[in-house]
């Protein structure tokens, strides 16, 4: 199963060597009665004009532009979708990111897809005909930069810059074609494996060790992207520890690989991870713009912040990270999750397209250059563990092109080349997707307020689980009240906003439901716009969201999906249905027992 891409299974030969000569054989492959010519116009870069002529149509387009071209082709034709004459189009990201959390061991950190489909046995292992499919499924929808191993890097995984290398050199090669530019997370402290006893960014030793690898590295891999770096965030080491800041920690390493056209992605997931739950001056979400917004145009130009979208963790709801509206000076990506950590790990589903949307809508055109996007692949047959999950994955990439597409567009257009449904069903199928998100907000932790879920698994609930715990992720809720005041009042993270967001929130009355606990603290009491008591909507939240789920499953029961899939999807609609009931019964439980108010429609919470 190649998620998407069954409809054109192909055996890629290994002579393949440009975007150009990958352009030419899906043409001919998806194509075979299409006359398509192909136009090289370096300029256009990833860019390429399509356009409908007598007798067939004809690509302009750069280097890449030209095999973006070709799927834009394949996919409007094998989906019936109407082209204009000319039509022209460009991506709105320039590092159009997929980052690996993959081990060396062959373990994925977050990843409910099976295995590695990169390394075995400590060392870089694959099977060159799936890196194949996992490139043409990136290409095919313009993702250009693969970054194969976990942020965390632990030994051995520094050996890729090691004696790895030839390896990384022959992967690298395997994905060139499709127009993917491989990037390796890299350890901040990796200098003192030989022998220099610091890894202080302005030691000349350690800048003499990173230029020398450096050359060493994009020597063996010419094209190579960049290095991404966590550093100072989660026990991983970095420039913290010699009394630097993260300026002249990323500018060390963006001065090193510079002459070779690299890059340093460096993430932004700073935070205290070691908090006292007694200690109430520190409010996590507070800690990236702290920690970031004060360097302001003091980074190297090819350094790139890296942001999560939210300022927690991929939560199922969180308000934009406002680092995000920090750094004009600076070349900032944004980094979602593919890998449904939070989202139900892939047995839930969670179709991402509609967050996503919500957070472009938030965040200025301007403010970002490049995307990433933490995988969710693993070598299992279909790739994304749930078949459904595929969605994702290719509406992220659509997303990475034009960050205005529409939701609903591309879950469509997944669902026609995957499975070509008639029309009745492709859209039963595509509402149960689009609405599964909110189905499960409904039924997980309520109106922002994250985190009660299983600790460290990160799966079902647990209201509690990391109440007293040291990683600043706390609701607070008593027999009274629940959440945290984030506003000026209280830990004063509203304050990070430019003034129109503030005032969006900062009052109770007006701030968006579904952001309330997030921001404010209140009692159960509180007057919901509609009228409702805040508890009470907890407890009708989470019987709407068990209801929709069990009605989910009766429409996916009734689609003719192909057995392999529909066996899978069945399976995890299942458990799916179980999860929502007991978050549904242990969360309006828990908040039953510290209230002591009943449900107003009297229907069952448990004692
Ligand atoms: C989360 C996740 C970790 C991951 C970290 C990161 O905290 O649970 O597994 O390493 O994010 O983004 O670095």
């Amino acid at each position: 199963m190649n998620a998407w891409l069954n409809r054109f299974p192909l055996s890629v030969p290994e002579s393949l060597r440009t975007p150009e000569e990958a352009a030419r054989l899906e043409l001919a492959h998806a194509l075979p009665d299409c006359s398509v010519t192909l136009e090289s116009v370096p300029a256009m870069g990833d860019g390429f004009c399509l356009f409908r002529e007598k007798s067939g149509y004809r690509i302009a387009g750069g280097p890449a532009g030209l095999l973006y071209g070709a799927w834009r082709l394949i996919f409007s034709l094998t989906a019936c979708e109407e082209l204009p004459d000319r039509l022209e189009s460009a991506p709105r990201y320039a590092l159009r990111m997929i980052n690996c959390w993959d081990n060396p061991d062959g373990t994925v950190e977050r990843g409910y897809s099976g295995s590695s489909l990169f390394f075995r046995g400590g060392k870089l292992d694959y099977n060159p005909e799936r890196i194949r499919v996992i490139a043409r499924l990136m290409a095919s929808v313009g993702l250009n930069v693969l970054c194969i191993n976990n942020v965390n890097v632990h030994f051995p995984g520094q050996l890729l810059l090691e004696d790895d290398l030839p390896d990384l050199a022959r992967l690298a090669e395997i994905i060139r074609p499709f127009g993917i530019r491989l990037m390796v997370s890299v350890d901040y402290s990796q200098p003192m494996r030989h022998g220099i006893p610091t890894a202080d960014p302005l030691d000349t030793r350690v800048q003499a060790w990173w230029a020398e690898t450096a050359s060493r590295v994009w020597r063996a891999v010419p094209d190579l992207a960049g290095f991404l770096v966590k550093a100072d965030s989660e026990g991983r080491p970095g420039p913290f520890t010699y009394g630097r800041n993260h300026a002249e920690g990323a500018n060390m390493l963006a001065e090193a690989v510079r002459p070779f056209g690299g890059v340093i992605v460096w993430r932004c997931f700073v935070y205290n991870c070691r908090q006292d739950w007694r200690d109430t001056k520190t409010d996590r979400p507070k800690a990236a713009y702290d920690h970031y917004a004060p360097l302001d145009g003091q980074f190297a130009s090819n350094v790139i912040l890296q942001v999560k979208h939210g300022p927690f963790d991929f939560q199922v709801r969180e308000p934009l990270s406002p680092l995000l509206l920090a750094m004009p000076k600076t070349h900032l990506a944004l980094e979602l999750q593919l890998a449904q950590e939070y989202t139900g790990h892939q047995i839930d589903l969670y179709t991402m397209m509609p967050m996503w949307q919500e957070i472009f809508e938030e965040l200025p055109d301007s403010a970002i250059m490049s995307v990433a996007a933490v995988s969710n692949w693993g070598d299992d047959a279909n790739y994304t563990g749930h078949p459904l999950a595929a969605a994702n994955f290719f509406g992220y990439g659509l997303l990475c092109w034009d960050p205005h597409t529409d939701p609903r567009r591309s879950t469509e257009l997944w669902a026609r080349l995957t499975y070509g449904f008639p029309a009745e069903q492709e859209k039963k199928l595509a509402d149960c997707l689009l609405s599964s998100r909110r189905t499960y907000e409904k039924y997980t932790a309520p109106l922002g307020i994250g985190w009660m879920v299983t600790p460290h698994d990160h799966y079902g609930p647990n209201p509690s689980g990391y109440e007293y715990d040291l990683w600043g992720t706390y609701h607070k809720a008593s027999r009274d009240a629940v959440g945290i005041d984030r506003t000026e009042k209280g830990t004063g993270y509203l304050c990070q906003y430019p003034e129109e967001i503030r005032k969006k929130y900062e009052d109770p009355a007006s701030c968006p439901d579904l952001y309330l606990l997030f921001y404010h603290r209140l009692p159960y009491s509180f007057r919901m716009k509609d009228g409702r008591t805040l508890v009470q909507r907890i407890y009708d939240d989470h019987f709407e969201g068990y209801a929709e789920t069990e009605a989910m499953r009766e429409t996916l029961r009734s689609l003719p999906f192909p057995e392999e899939d529909r066996a899978v999807i069945l399976e995890r609609m299942d458990r799916q249905v179980h999860n929502a009931r007991e978050w549904c019964d242990i969360i309006n439980t828990f908040f039953h027992r510290l209230s002591g108010i009943p449900d107003g429609q009297g229907r069952t919470i448990y004692e």
